[in-house]
């Protein structure tokens, strides 16, 4: 490992502003199963941002820039990191699109819906592009890493100016260079994940609570999943930067830092020059001074007894783990390639609540996976009932293309799997409802975030399970740590009143 050299380019890495519109899209590696299976174990360089050239700088002068997410906490974490680097090239951000200067779309590929809400964005854009032709309208995120959104957005979107993707991003000031110089759209996108950029200029969006990538991508190729290929191989930050990082924060004064990668169960496990995983990691982090930790995915099959052990221990690591299921029927989990039983993943369950008796589980759940009977359906409906989770993000299965699931026989029909979710979501609601009922009375540690929305005389903020209470209170106890008890509880919400103050 290095910390010296410059982001290396993939050599598959393409800068298409030469070539012909038609010819765009052969230097595009589609999302292929055996191509990213065949990924290695090399080790993954760490390198440090390189400072951006002077002329860089200017680019953004007296200019605005329009930064739109979706999806996940990733996608969110990555958007601090563009708008850094935009305030790097002296770019301001600006949230009416009609005036700014570039207009970028930081997508996600998880489900169909959230494409089609990103094609419907940019086709509403085209006026606005007509109108002011200097506009720079760009997309980067996992949509981009795809060939068949980039070879769509060639072929029906052509006012675009710019596609990145994930694996790039600290390429964005030569890349909307190229674009503010070039009449061609500016389209590099890698098909191979780069190396791991360290001390990426950041602004981040929140005070109080932080993210912190401790890995990028995933290795997990469960069958109906885009983000192995959107997001590349798994490669761990070491941890002395993770560590680093956490130390910064905690000096700047955040209460909250949520850990995240798309299995964090799984860091460490490239790291070629140590063995350190996920417990070592936490255990680390237990002795940095930031009241609540928190972390974000697990995967059941990677979740291992020393983790266990380590968020027994509480302190800073919060009572919560959300813990995606899929589904409660053993066939559907091996057809979705998740590598353990519904036996197994219930005596997971059971030992994380035999050690920590008060802990909050969450989960994702598909349903309508390809071929999914009934009888299978009912054993999710069984499985929830028996682990009673807080709250669940359930989802009809969307079909992506190059996963295998996408290719797999498929005899439910649409309404079928709509009225699934429908029942699901009444299971998930009545037992969230009662959870919540069984807090009438109890005390809790809640991080005060700020105003209600709604009622400036109320506050809001989390429970150390991650749950949202509102209370009336003056605006003193915003960003503190305080005790409230719950009055009113309610299906996802809880009401409350002050009682005691902790670190006021
Ligand atoms: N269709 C529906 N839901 C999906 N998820 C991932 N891929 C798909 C898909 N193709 C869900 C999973 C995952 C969550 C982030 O999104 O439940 O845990
Ligand atoms: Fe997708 Fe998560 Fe499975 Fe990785 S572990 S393939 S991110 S669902």
């Amino acid at each position: 490992m290095t910390n010296s050299r410059q982001p290396s380019q993939d050599s598959s890495s393409v800068d298409l502003k030469s070539k012909k519109k038609k010819d765009y899209a052969k230097f595009f590696t589609a999302p292929n199963l055996t191509e990213a299976k065949k990924r290695g174990r090399e080790a993954i360089q760490v390198v440090d941002f390189p400072e951006i050239p002077e002329d860089l700088k200017q680019l953004g002068k007296e200019k605005h820039f329009y930064l739109r997410t979706y999806g996940c906490q990733a996608n969110e974490h990555d958007s601090e990191t563009i708008i850094g680097l935009f305030q790097e090239m002296g770019y301001t951000a600006i949230d009416d699109e009609k005036v700014a200067d570039v207009i970028l779309f930081n997508t996600c590929a998880i489900r169909e819906n959230a494409e089609d809400k990103v094609f419907g964005e940019i086709g509403r854009l085209k006026h606005l592009k007509k109108e002011k032709p200097e506009l720079v309208l760009g997309l980067c995120g996992c949509m981009s890493q795809e060939e068949s959104v980039v070879n769509r957005i060639l072929r029906s979107y052509p006012h675009v100016d710019l596609i990145f993707g994930t694996h790039n991003i600290h390429r964005l000031p030569y890349l909307l260079q190229d674009a503010l110089f070039n009449k061609e759209m500016v389209v590099e996108v890698w098909s191979k994940e780069g190396d791991v950029v360290e001390r990426m200029p950041k602004v981040r969006q929140d005070g109080l609570k932080a993210w912190v990538n401790i890995m990028y991508g995933c290795d997990k190729f469960c069958t109906y999943c885009i983000v192995p290929y959107t997001r590349g191989k798994e490669r761990s930050r070491r941890p002395e930067d993770v560590l680093e990082e956490l130390q910064e924060l905690a000096e700047q004064g955040y209460q909250e830092v949520t850990l995240l990668g798309q299995n964090v169960n799984a860091y460490g496990k490239d790291l070629t020059d140590r063995n350190y995983s996920f417990a070592d990691l936490m255990e680390d982090i237990r002795q940095i001074d930031i009241p609540r930790i928190r972390f974000t995915t697990s995967h059941p099959r990677d979740f291992d007894d020393d983790l266990i052990e380590v968020l027994a221990k509480k302190g800073n690591l919060m009572e919560h783990i959300h813990l995606p299921v899929q589904s409660g029927n053993s066939d559907i989990l091996k057809r979705m390639a998740r590598k353990y039983t519904r036996e197994h993943y219930l005596e997971l369950v059971g030992k994380i609540k035999e050690a920590i008796p008060d802990v909050v589980l969450t989960t994702d759940i598909i349903v309508g996976f390809p071929g999914e009977t009934e009888e299978q359906f009912q054993e999710t409906l069984s499985l929830v009932e028996e682990v009673r989770y807080d709250l669940a993000y359930t989802f009809v299965y969307s079909p992506r293309v190059g996963t295998p699931a996408a290719v797999m026989e498929d005899d439910v029909t649409e309404e079928e799997k709509k009225n699934r979710l429908y029942r699901l979501n009444d299971v998930i609601n009545r037992i969230g409802r009662e959870k919540n009922e069984a807090l009438r009375g109890h005390v809790v540690e809640v991080l005060v975030e700020g105003e209600s929305k709604t009622n400036p005389d109320v506050l809001s903020g989390r429970t150390r399970t991650n749950k949202l209470i509102h209370f009336p209170a003056g605006k003193e106890y915003i960003g503190k740590i305080v005790h409230v008890k719950i009055i009113e509880p309610q299906t996802w919400t809880l009401k409350g009143e002050l009682v005691t103050k902790v670190g006021v």
